[in-house]
């Protein structure tokens, strides 16, 4: 067998996998001088095990910093919210567009619906209107089981609340699904939909099996798979911000505060009209977005999948946000599902998903939700601010200039010289080492 090749390696020891990839795809020159994987792991043995519990052939940490945008006013409540993100830019942005409506009231958000839904998707060959006459029948059956099933996830105020039949039989022969609506209140809810989901097409399966009212032929039923939906346009959640335009005076240098309002609104009609732009504008609104998602150990590309794909809900990609002017009042939106959850999962687990819970308050998954759309759409307002007024480079280029100074061990004073330097002039790696090249040797 080739070397490079292996079974059984998820039943060696970290030590044992490391110096298997060590040995076989590190030249020993990388590994000595750049790749140290040990140096990564946390000295408190106890939750470096917990963190190497949350995957698999686990040899080390990969660390992104975890910085705090402060100056959340939300719903007249200040918040410092965590952000776990590697691009630079994103929490000074995010940070600077929270002071900015400090002072004109704040974010209003509001949680308009938390319904997520389950499919359990199945072939079966009868007739389609006499499946509709048996599925009130087969609904009762499953509600009834569920109060069973999730009798502790009922006394929260959760469970199942609806379940439809859907027909697919005219576009696939047989098809057709059952989709059950879920509140899962405080969790995410992926476990609790799917532990249903699953015990739910076992008795679809048994009533089929066992109906009288069934033919041998017709009591045929092929459960293809059950599996909870990302797509959640019923966990809604909005967030906005609102002045009158008289305050946007003074927002990017001497620029008039109308012709802001109006480029703004200009910026954000593009980005509903053209989809190439939609999605830089919604990856904009991501960047903070997934950074708090990821801080409160939520799941990142449940809440990526679920946000793009309602973008397209209108049949073609479209930005998350909105912009209107109404007689001489400014409203910036950001409509959005949101599935995420403050209990079970990682939240509680990792210790910085925890941490990052109590800095917020504890709160329950709606007041999450509603702080994370804030987030986004405070991500969205400073990208867009300055995109037509600066334009990001000059923000983008002075962190990547901060960077480069940070990996060339530059002091404080030759940081300063630096930036000033490097105020009209474009940064490179080469050009910043040249810099302090020719002032170290003055
Ligand atoms: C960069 O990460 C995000 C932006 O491109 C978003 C936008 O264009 O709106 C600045």
């Amino acid at each position: 067998m080739n070397e490079k090749l292996i079974s059984g390696f998820s039943k060696l020891t970290k030590q044992e996998k490391l110096d298997w990839v060590n040995t076989h795809f590190l030249s020993p020159k990388v590994e000595n001088n750049e790749i140290d994987f040990p140096s990564f792991w946390i000295e408190d043995e106890v939750i470096q095990e917990v963190i190497d519990g949350f995957s698999e052939n686990t040899l080390s940490n990969f660390v992104l910093p975890y910085g705090i945008a402060p100056n959340f006013l939300i719903n007249g409540v200040p918040y410092a919210v965590p952000m776990v993100i590697e691009e630079s830019s994103v929490v000074a942005a995010a940070s600077s567009a929270a002071k900015f409506w400090l002072s004109k009231g704040g974010f209003k958000t509001k949680v308009i619906s938390t319904i997520k839904i389950g499919q359990i998707h199945f072939k079966w060959g009868g007739e389609s209107s006499l499946l509709n006459r048996l599925f009130p029948e087969i609904k009762e059956k499953l509600l009834l089981e569920s109060n069973h099933l999730g009798a502790n996830m009922v006394k929260r105020g959760g469970g199942v609340t609806d379940i439809e039949l859907v027909h697919f039989n005219h576009l696939e022969k047989g098809l057709y699904q059952l989709r059950i609506k879920f509140e899962t209140v405080n969790s995410m809810g992926a476990n609790f939909i799917n532990t249903h989901l699953e015990s739910f097409s076992k008795s679809l399966k048994t009533f089929f099996d066992t109906s009288d009212l069934l033919s041998a032929e017709d009591k045929e039923i092929d459960i293809i798979m059950s599996i909870l939906s990302n797509y959640t346009p019923e966990c809604l959640v909005s967030a906005s911000v609102s002045c009158p335009i008289s305050q946007l005076k003074g927002v990017y240098m001497d620029m008039d505060e109308m012709e802001f309002a109006c480029k703004f609104q200009q910026a954000v009609r593009i980005a509903e009209i053209d989809p190439y732009r939609a999605t830089t504008h919604n990856k904009g609104i991501f960047n903070g977005i997934d950074a708090v998602v990821i801080a409160t150990g939520n799941d990142f590309r449940a809440v990526e999948a679920a946000g793009h794909a309602y973008a397209a809900k209108d049949g073609s990609y479209k930005s998350l946000s909105s912009c209107q002017i109404e007689k001489d009042t400014f409203t910036f939106t950001l409509t959005l599902p949101l599935a995420i959850g403050t209990i079970g999962g990682l939240t509680h687990l990792h210790p910085l998903a925890k941490k990052s819970l109590a800095i917020l308050g504890e709160p329950d998954a709606p007041m999450l939700m509603q702080i994370i759309a804030a987030v986004g759409l405070a991500q969205n307002f400073a990208a867009v601010k300055s995109l037509i007024t600066s334009g990001i480079q000059e923000g983008h280029m002075r962190m990547h200039l901060m960077n480069i100074l940070v990996h060339l061990q530059a002091s404080e004073l030759e940081k300063n010289s630096a930036v000033d330097h490097f105020k009209h002039i474009s940064v490179s790696f080469s050009a910043v080492r040249e810099f302090l090249e020719a002032i170290r040797s003055k």
